[in-house]
């Protein structure tokens, strides 16, 4: 199994999942343009089964119709970010979902305050594709119209923080001082993991 991590216009990251053997691949947040993942995804000969968004900001979700119209891919995002996506999604999901793209699996873990459906992607139990919810070092936005510093530092605690350390996280932005780390080195170093009240948390600036 292999994530491969596509930087997308400035700053955005975009994921291309697929397995070595196999055809089907899923690409996780296109961008404003998805011109990297449908080069790579020309080069490797894989077929697009599914587009899944983090979350319904136009920032990791513009590109969705283009390169639907060049693959037919099915569009998946959360039930309650799907409706604000331009174009919409085909298929809602659901906090403890499965998906299969070949023999990997992909759990669904929902974790809103950035927007009120954001998702985590877990990927085999290796990768944790985080979003806009966690940053190398930073979490995601919690003042725009859907986000909630409540919501969020809830997310990170009973979510994200119970996960296993040996995940390695791939975020949503290019914002931190490495492309990805492990989910346990994050913990350790990470403010808004650190945070140990809701306070404390809602007081970063
Ligand atoms: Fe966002």
């Amino acid at each position: 199994m292999t994530v491969e991590q596509i930087l997308t216009g400035r700053d955005n990251f975009s994921y291309l999942i697929y397995s070595e053997g196999e055809k089907e691949a899923a690409l996780v947040d296109p961008g404003f343009s998805a011109a990297g993942s449908l080069k790579r995804l020309s080069d490797l000969g894989l077929d697009l089964s599914y587009i899944i968004n983090t979350h319904h900001h136009a920032d990791h979700t513009a590109a969705n119709d283009s390169v639907k119209k060049l693959f037919s891919p099915q569009i998946l995002a959360h039930e309650l970010d799907a409706p604000k996506i331009k174009g919409g999604a085909d298929v809602t999901l659901q906090d403890g979902q499965i998906l299969n793209i070949g023999d990997v699996e992909i759990k669904i873990i929902h974790t809103p305050g950035h927007t009120r459906g954001g998702i985590c992607l877990l990927v085999d139990d290796k990768f944790l594709l985080t979003g806009d919810t966690l940053f190398i070092g930073d979490c995601g936005r919690v003042d725009l119209p859907d986000g909630s510093c409540e919501v969020m530092y809830a997310s990170i605690n009973d979510k994200i923080k119970t996960l296993p350390d040996h995940l390695i996280v791939y975020p949503g932005h290019d914002y931190g001082d490495k492309p990805f780390d492990t989910l346990g080195n994050q913990k350790m170093v990470s403010k808004v993991m650190l945070a140990s009240s809701l306070e404390e948390f809602c007081g970063i600036p």
